[in-house]
């Protein structure tokens, strides 16, 4: 059992620790690089890694059992209505490839992604591009514009997708995706997100928002394992062509003695996008379990949770002179501290990294990644840290 205890208003619930083997000795603030496993989800996979010992208790129905049991978790996650529109791959690309290759660009149409996006959400649209002449447009704010409204700007006639995260994963800003879906609607274009840094943490409804297809990575905020991506599709994409062709993929393949009888037909809905050997049975045991797990601890509470135990943090690291944007334009569970251009940024990282704490330094930001295992103490000895470093004339 794990603890969710309601305490006093406002407070969601305590640390999650001991759900956890994290080390005493180690401030792991970098959820957004790989998510610890917890107990339970180690748990999960060490049971399936038992069952084959003796394989002649794996059933044809097993094959189909494990991925379905995710699908319905993930698609309870982000409010699809649906199982049937949820695929599972190894990883983003592939989810972002099977995407790009489904949509039909005609020479010139555009393709909008964000300024340093992640690759695995650039290289399949700039292949695509490459395929079909398509051209990539790449929004970036200017002087006082918001991210929001540099996409915005970097619609045209042409525009055909959008391709864009729910927040950036260097420095956590927000995205409003129910704002700019309206926007891909009125010009019939796609829009295509990666949820990677978001879904897991922060609360998403695809009924809303109304993605034509949505990947995320399993290992970060889904706090799975490593090897995994799980897509959802709309009906958009139903008759699409899928990577590769996988026999569990076909129409009928739950009847082993048939599967020989070829068939052109897929399985219904987005299950023609899943990769082969997708029933992986230690992943899907482990993912399945993970996603049990963030169901119970919900979304929108670990955003206030992560809200809650950083905001004195930064508070103290405002005074002393360091720039985190506002709550309202960033995740509580991912931000990024902007430090001054005269600090030595990889000096400060291994300085980080010597006094044990994990985050990530990116270029002049410190990308700071809580989660339900941190606790307030966490927070005050990075900012202690941080501003150690920086008070001290020798840097
Ligand atoms: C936003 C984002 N998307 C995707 C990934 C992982 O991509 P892939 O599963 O293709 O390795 C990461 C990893 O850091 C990421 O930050």
């Amino acid at each position: 059992m794990y603890l969710i205890l309601p305490l006093v208003s406002g407070m969601i619930y305590t640390s999650l620790r001991g759900e956890f083997r994290l080390p005493r000795d180690k401030v792991y603030l970098n959820c957004a690089f790989m998510a610890p496993v917890s107990i339970r989800v180690e748990e999960a996979g060490i049971a399936a890694v038992r069952t084959a010992r003796d394989p002649s208790f794996i059933s044809a129905n097993d094959f189909f059992d494990s991925t379905r049991r995710v699908r319905v978790e993930f698609a309870r996650l982000i409010n699809a209505c649906d199982w049937q529109q949820i695929s599972i791959g190894p990883a983003v690309s592939y989810g972002m490839s099977a995407a790009a290759r489904n949509i039909p660009f005609a020479p010139g149409d555009e393709i909008i992604v964000l300024h340093e996006q992640f690759p695995s959400h650039v290289y399949p649209w700039k292949r695509r591009a490459k395929e079909t002449d398509a051209v990539i447009v790449t929004a970036l704010p200017r002087g006082d514009e918001s991210w929001d409204e540099a996409i915005l700007n970097a619609f045209s006639p042409r525009t055909r997708a959008v391709c864009v995260p729910n927040v950036h994963w260097t420095n956590g800003t927000l995205i409003d995706l129910v704002a700019l879906s309206k926007r891909v609607r009125k010009a019939d274009a796609y829009l295509i997100v990666d949820g990677t840094q978001s879904v897991g943490a922060l609360p998403i409804d695809v009924q809303e928002i109304q993605p034509d297809a949505m990947v995320c990575a399993g290992y970060k905020w889904l706090t799975g394992p490593y090897g995994c991506a799980i897509s959802y599709w709309s009906e958009r994409f139903n008759n699409g062509v899928p990577m590769e062709e996988n026999w569990l993929a076909r129409k009928g393949s739950e009847n082993f003695a048939g599967l020989v009888a070829y068939t052109d037909e897929y399985q219904p809905g987005a299950l023609r996008y899943d990769s082969g050997g997708s029933s992986n049975f230690v992943i899907m045991a482990m993912l399945n379990e993970a996603l049990r797990q963030i169901s119970q601890w919900q979304p929108g509470k670990i955003q206030e949770y992560c809200a809650r135990i950083s905001d004195d943090s930064i508070a103290e690291l405002r005074a002393a002179g360091f720039t985190i944007p506002d709550r309202a334009k960033r995740a509580s569970h991912l931000f990024g501290i902007q430090v001054p251009e005269r600090y030595d940024h990889q000096e400060l990282a291994t300085y980080l990294k010597n006094n044990h704490i994990s985050v990530a330094v990116r270029g002049s930001s410190i990308r700071v990644a809580p989660n339900v295992y941190n606790d307030q103490s966490d927070l005050e000895i990075l900012s202690d840290a941080i501003i150690a470093f920086t008070s001290d004339p020798a840097h």
